[in-house]
């Protein structure tokens, strides 16, 4: 049985590269103090990484990369860096636009990002219309994103439309679900990258790493590149991905 929601493979064995990769870029901070830096440097060599690694992802044939770049839960850093992190991301977009679109990518956000001060919602809003029809491929930032709230977001506008009578409780079902999510128009997530080696999802993606593999590196985010990002996807491409069935020979 299949639905508009399965993303089996007919082939289990993961031959093929990872089309849809999300990365938790984690360790900035850290990575700073080791050089004996403020944690803004360490967010701004952040941005350099993300540079390094959107040229990679092409290479590697990935046409869809999600980065985690503001948690809503980041809100709780102090307030100085909290301005500092959201003028670097108002700087980078107005600094990268023209990169997107020599190199054919559309950006994507999600997340309650029209919720950030008005000058950033302005700049996304120009970035998005300026690349909306980039084939190459697509780079989604989330920001001010919550995986549990994208899930509370749809689970209200499925019962809004169940209380004016546009669907009944029974169709809603999976597929009704994903529709709902920030990531509705993505291709399902094959991996999720975590740098500075912890062990965490923290609230990133929740309902779309059902079925996707996890990958850790001990290097901080800033460190990340090329090399990190072809390990991975090696990795990737050496794991049979069972979805909770048996596989041959098992
Ligand atoms: C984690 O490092 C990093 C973040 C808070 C998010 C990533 C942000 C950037 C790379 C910069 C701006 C983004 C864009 C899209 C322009 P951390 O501060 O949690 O590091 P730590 O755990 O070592 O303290």
């Amino acid at each position: 049985m299949s639905s508009a929601n399965d993303h089996r493979p007919q082939d289990n064995n993961q031959r093929n590269g990872p089309v849809h990769v999300a990365v938790i870029m984690d360790g900035n901070g850290r990575w700073a103090k080791r050089r004996g830096l403020p944690r803004a440097a360490g967010h701004k060599a952040g941005v350099k990484a993300i540079k390094r690694v959107v040229e990679a992802a092409h290479e590697l044939g990935i046409t869809h990369l999600t980065l985690y770049a503001f948690s809503a839960e980041n809100w709780s850093r102090p307030a100085d860096e909290v301005a500092g992190l959201m003028q670097l991301i108002l700087e980078t977009l107005r600094n990268e636009l023209a990169d997107l679109e020599r190199q054919k990518i559309r950006l994507n956000i999600i997340g309650r990002w029209r919720a950030l001060d008005s000058e950033i919602v302005a700049q996304i809003d120009e970035a998005i219309v300026r690349t909306k029809d980039n084939a190459a491929g697509t780079l989604t930032l989330a920001l001010n994103y919550s995986g549990r709230q994208d899930i509370v977001d749809a689970a209200r506008s499925l019962a809004q439309a169940a209380h004016s009578g546009s669907i009944t409780p029974a169709d809603i079902d999976e597929a009704a679900f994903a529709a709902g999510l920030g990531t509705a128009d993505l291709p399902p997530l094959d991996l999720l990258i975590r740098t500075s080696g912890e062990m965490r999802v923290s609230n990133f993606l929740l309902w779309e790493i059902a079925y996707s593999e996890f990958w850790v590196t001990p290097d901080f985010w800033p460190e990340f590149g090329a090399r990190q990002l072809g390990q991975a996807v090696a990795d990737f491409t050496k794991r049979r991905r069972r979805y909770g069935a048996l596989s041959e020979g098992d």
